[in-house]
């Protein structure tokens, strides 16, 4: 079981931290991905206070995340005063706030290796009940990105088979992961749901 506190306390050191708007490299290829994707209503899953939000709430109309640390959620208040971005306190394996289909874009960026196996389908469920056009995923495959350790870096981390159980449990149109993105051990997944524009942005960006 993930505890609260470890979540507040990464989110906390983020927050005052230098880098508290930067975005890696990796995280920038996601961004620029989520930016071309023909979508008015977008959410994020683990978004933390809002750091990736912030710089994307101005091209959706309807732009939301959810985040299961309070601390996270506090943060982003004031982290995302002044934009059309709101964060929900709530965990992935509950989406409760959002109705079926009804987000556009659901992404996120290194969320789902915090959840634990025996919780990922229930995850996976819920990302796929409210995503009506396009799930996004930016995972790890292995433990290059973040050392020999990661496994054990913290408690709460695993390589998941992703892309195998979406492409046997959920309903999709169109799957398409992009590997080792650059030399990262780390994937990006797009996923288009039937409900998809057939022309889309991930034909030409992938
Ligand atoms: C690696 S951080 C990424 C934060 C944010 N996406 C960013 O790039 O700035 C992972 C985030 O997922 C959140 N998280 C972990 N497990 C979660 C779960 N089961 N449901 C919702 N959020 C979760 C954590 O609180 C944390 O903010």
């Amino acid at each position: 079981m993930i505890k609260l506190d470890f979540w507040d306390e990464r989110n906390s050191q983020r927050y005052s931290s230098e880098s508290r708007d930067k975005l890696e490299p990796d995280e920038s290829y996601l961004l620029d991905l989520i930016l071309k994707a023909e979508a008015s209503t977008v959410l994020e899953i683990g978004a933390g206070y809002g750091r990736i939000l912030k710089k994307i709430a101005h091209r959706f109309p309807h732009c939301y995340g959810i985040d299961k640390s309070l601390t996270a959620y506090e943060l982003s208040e004031s982290y995302l005063k002044g934009t059309n971005a709101i964060l929900y306190w709530c965990d992935v394996i509950d989406l409760h706030p959002f109705r079926d289909n009804s987000i556009d874009l659901v992404f996120d960026c290194g969320t789902l290796a915090h959840v634990s196996p025996e919780s990922l389908q229930q995850a996976l469920n819920e990302v796929f009940r409210v995503s009506n056009k396009f799930v996004i995923l930016m995972e790890y495959q292995g433990t290059k990105s973040l050392g020999n350790n990661f496994v054990n870096y913290h408690k709460h981390s695993w390589i998941h088979e992703i892309p195998e159980l979406i492409a046997l449990k959920q309903d999709v149109a169109f799957l398409c992961s992009r590997e080792i993105i650059l030399g990262l051990d780390k994937f990006v997944l797009v996923v288009a749901r039937k409900e998809a524009p057939k022309k889309s942005f991930w034909s030409r960006v992938l």
